[in-house]
């Protein structure tokens, strides 16, 4: 095969908590990332990625998207790149590659839209230069990309802990319905969001090694994880938490409008900002809940920079959608 296109899911996050860093104390996180516990959540919102071999010997990304750059700063770039250096000889022996983006996940929304379309580049290039990796290798190599790369590989729902590239599966939910909302021009900055937080609650932050592990393995009895076991949707809606809404809602006002907005519809289970934003999603039971709720969100605001999008929840990461 010379050429595979892969379907790349965003994700939406049911729990956020930020539990510590690595300013200081016993814990010697050298990263300065942050130590999290979250609950991930693959949605039907995705990208298509193409990745064929070709003759030269060299990376070429080509995007749909405007705003979307094709160089090195692009994830998928530096995912070929990192493949390319890993497996010197199969890329000697099958030659460049090249990456063709077709994004319908917005950009910069706190959708893992970039970390989804790296995830899919090692999935190809795996396929293309039969290299075979397992799910895990796979995931370490993402994790040398970017936080949420390794869960994006084979998605589902999951809890993450560590950076959030530490994964423990969970029981899928395929049945429940969202919309995402998120102003076309409005992008947040992820270091900018940690950053602020460290700033504003950094004092609170655990700093003992011990405490922190025990914290970050609560997430597994907590009542969200219970509720994901129960399958029960409208108990998993009531605990949605995301600590980056305490820095982002403040900062715009937009996001936190279409917060409030959601949270006054009927039919609405449960309403919170994805990762480090801006989008807000929405969940429901049923598609036509979902349907109805985007009509009257439109007409509360009427403003065309607002994406609305429906989608429901989805239990696997990358897929291979054709091969040639
Ligand atoms: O890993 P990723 O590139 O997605 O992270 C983007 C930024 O988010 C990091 O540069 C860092 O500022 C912040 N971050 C963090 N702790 C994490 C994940 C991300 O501080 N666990």
């Amino acid at each position: 095969m010379r050429s595979y296109r892969l379907i790349a899911p965003a994700k939406i996050n049911l729990y956020l908590e930020i539990i510590g860093d690595a300013s200081g104390g016993l814990r010697q996180r050298s990263d300065g990332y942050h130590e999290l516990a979250m609950i991930l959540q693959s949605i039907g919102l995705a990208d298509q990625i193409d990745v064929r071999s070709i003759s030269t010997d060299n990376i070429r990304v080509h995007c749909n998207h405007p705003q979307v750059p094709t160089d090195k700063s692009n994830l998928a770039y530096r995912a070929a790149e990192l493949m390319v250096r890993q497996f010197p000889e199969a890329f000697a022996k099958y030659g460049g590659v090249e990456i063709t983006m077709n994004k319908q996940i917005p950009v910069a929304a706190g959708l893992a839209g970039g970390s989804t379309n790296a995830a899919a580049v090692l999935v190809g290039i795996d396929l293309l230069w039969k290299l075979g990796l397992t799910q895990s290798e796979l995931e370490e190599l993402g994790g040398t990309l970017g936080s949420d790369v390794p869960f994006c590989v084979a998605g589902g729902t999951a809890i993450a802990t560590g950076r959030g590239e530490q994964l423990s599966p969970l029981p899928s939910l395929d049945n429940i319905y969202i919309i995402l909302a998120k102003y076309r021009s409005l992008e947040v900055s992820t270091p900018w969001a940690y950053k602020t937080y460290r700033q504003q609650f950094g004092h609170s932050y655990i700093r003992d090694s011990d405490n922190l592990a025990a914290r970050a393995n609560a997430v597994h009895s907590g009542k969200i994880v219970k509720a994901i076991l129960d399958k029960n949707t409208r108990e998993i809606a009531q605990k949605l938490h995301n600590d980056l809404e305490r820095v982002v809602l403040p900062a715009y006002p937009q996001v936190l409008q279409l917060r409030e907005v959601f949270a006054n519809q009927e039919g609405v289970l449960g309403t919170m900002m994805s990762g480090s934003g801006p989008t807000v999603f929405a969940l429901f039971e049923s598609q036509q809940q979902a349907e109805k709720v985007k009509l009257q969100v439109r007409e509360a605001i009427l403003d065309e920079d607002l994406e609305l999008f429906v989608t429901r929840t989805i239990t696997h990461g990358i897929q291979v959608a054709s091969s040639v």
